[in-house]
């Protein structure tokens, strides 16, 4: 059976590649955001997420004109896939940032539940571990970055996003209904990786996002995995590539750059310092565009 689900944020630069590759996996896709997704097959509705009373009126109203054909009402949605964000700081001002992010999620997952959709996937963030958009440099607690650290970002974005994940969280417990956080690293579209190069060349310049990315077509493959699994409850996923983005090994970038900050347990060769391990080993990730696929180095 087509699975319907609603996508907030579709038009985006990491959504229209989530919502291509679920159009492509034969989901029926229906785009909520604040401008229109073009491209075939999506339907869009002009919604803002900050406002709950519209968030609860797309999830219960038709999509399309030809939902009035087959006269059998407003069909439900099995899934919410939300990405819609101010997704970073120094866009808005850092109350906007945090107030959309946090007021929008809650209302996203709010009427979600409450409508009785039991699977939502919500974008979380790289930044939820205080490095990205730290004051000066910052050394982690401890390496790798793994799903249970203790998060503690100091600024308003990060912040926003722990917080989404505590909504998440609270949501899953009152209701039962599976709710999984993607911690996305740095999005990459398919035209970017001319920028690889320069990454490799100047290793300082990717500290902040642990020299890891994900590639924009192989975050779809996940959100498209996180629909397929159920059961899990409430989690929390890094959504990143499986090796960073440096010719030298994972070892070597953190001791030239994050010295006597311990590891908590081994890595391989150049394995993703914000570690991708959960998703391959519980969803079955297998990354398709790794960056040396299209840079040589
Ligand atoms: N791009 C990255 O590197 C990155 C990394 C980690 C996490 N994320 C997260 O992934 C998600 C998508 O990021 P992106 O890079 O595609 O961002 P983007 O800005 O390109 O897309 C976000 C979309 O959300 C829509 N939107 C914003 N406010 C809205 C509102 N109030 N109501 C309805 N729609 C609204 C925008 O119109 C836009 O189409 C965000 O949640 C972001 O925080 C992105």
């Amino acid at each position: 059976m087509t699975k319907r689900v609603l996508f907030t944020g579709g038009s985006g630069k990491a959504g229209r590649h989530a919502v291509a590759w679920l159009l492509n996996a034969g989901y029926q896709v229906h785009n909520i955001d604040l401008v229109p997704l073009d491209l075939p097959g999506v339907t869009n509705l002009t919604v803002d997420i900050t406002d709950s009373g519209q968030v609860f009126n797309a999830l219960s109203m038709h999509t399309d004109f030809a939902d009035l054909e087959h006269g059998k009402g407003v069909q439900p949605f099995d899934a919410v896939v939300h990405f819609a964000a101010v997704p970073r700081i120094l866009i808005r001002p850092d109350n906007v940032t945090f107030q959309a992010n946090v007021m929008g999620t809650y209302n996203v997952i709010e009427a979600a539940v409450k409508l009785g959709i039991r699977k939502i996937v919500i974008a979380s963030s790289e930044t939820t571990y205080g490095i990205c958009f730290a004051e000066g440099h910052r050394d982690p607690h401890s390496l790798p970055f793994d799903e249970d650290y203790d998060v503690n970002p100091m600024d308003s974005y990060g912040l926003s996003k722990v917080v989404n994940e505590k909504t998440a969280r609270a949501f899953a417990e009152r209701t039962g209904a599976d709710i999984y956080a993607l911690r996305i690293g740095n999005v990459i579209e398919p035209h970017e990786y001319d920028r690889f190069p320069d990454f490799v060349a100047r290793p300082e310049t990717r500290l902040r996002n642990a020299w890891c990315y994900i590639d924009a077509r192989d975050l779809g493959q996940i959100v498209h995995l996180c629909l397929e699994k159920s059961g899990l409850g409430y989690q929390v996923f890094n959504a990143t590539n499986d090796t960073v983005t440096a010719d030298v090994t994972t070892r070597a970038l953190a001791e030239r750059f994050f010295p006597g900050v311990p590891f908590h347990r081994d890595v391989e060769g150049d394995e993703a310092l914000i570690s991708n391990r959960k998703i391959r080993e519980v969803l079955g990730f297998r990354e398709e565009h790794n960056w040396r696929k299209y840079v040589k180095v």
